[in-house]
């Protein structure tokens, strides 16, 4: 599969079929993201992990919003995503550090589709609650929780929705609309 392959098999399920991952499964997607570019290649992502069936993913799927806990119950693993927001080197915040993060996660997501898995990010959920369960340091956010597993039998992806490119890439000369 090339990479356009896989960024249009990646879809957000919203289902996944309640069966357990292990860790084995998600290391490909974590070396992905460990090989992934940032700004003073600070590496600046972190991931907290609950495995189905650990207390966990239990306490990771108790910080999400109702709306989104109905379906990440049936994930195999749900992975804790987060940015730390300060230059390594100097002490200085990495303005890019969301940035990289996305960059590393999205290396992740295409990684998944090519083990024949699937995932989704979600934004819903308690970030406080999710701080205090990761003790995480001042200078990291939560960004988002990452449940990764497989499709239920017979899932059919909801078609894209997407803007035009005529909407998104300009040439120099034009006017980005407002
Ligand atoms: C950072 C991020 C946060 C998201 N948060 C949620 C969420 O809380 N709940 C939800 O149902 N979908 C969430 N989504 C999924 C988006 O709605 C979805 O990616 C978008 O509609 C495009 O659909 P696709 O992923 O199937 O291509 C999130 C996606 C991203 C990247």
């Amino acid at each position: 599969m090339n990479v356009l392959d896989l960024a249009q098999r990646r879809h957000s399920p919203r289902a996944f079929s309640g069966q357990a991952l292990a860790w084995e499964d998600l290391v490909p997607a974590f070396e992905a993201a460990r090989l992934s570019s940032s700004s003073y290649n600070n590496q600046p992502w972190r991931f907290m992990v609950g495995l189905k069936g650990e207390a966990g993913f239990d306490a990771l799927l108790d910080t999400a919003v109702e709306a989104n806990r109905s379906w990440m119950k049936d994930a195999g693993a749900i992975v804790g995503v987060v940015s730390s927001g300060v230059l390594e080197k100097t002490g200085e915040p990495d303005h890019a550090a969301m940035y990289g993060v996305g960059m590393a996660v999205n290396a992740m997501e295409f990684t998944f589709v090519a083990q024949g898995l699937t995932s989704m990010q979600a934004g819903g959920f308690d970030r406080k609650a999710f701080g205090e369960l990761a003790g995480l340091p001042y200078h990291h956010t939560p960004i988002a929780l990452l449940a990764v597993g497989h499709a239920p039998e017979g899932h059919t992806p909801s078609p894209k929705v997407r803007k035009d490119l005529d909407d998104i890439v300009f040439k120099v000369g034009d006017r980005i609309p407002g």
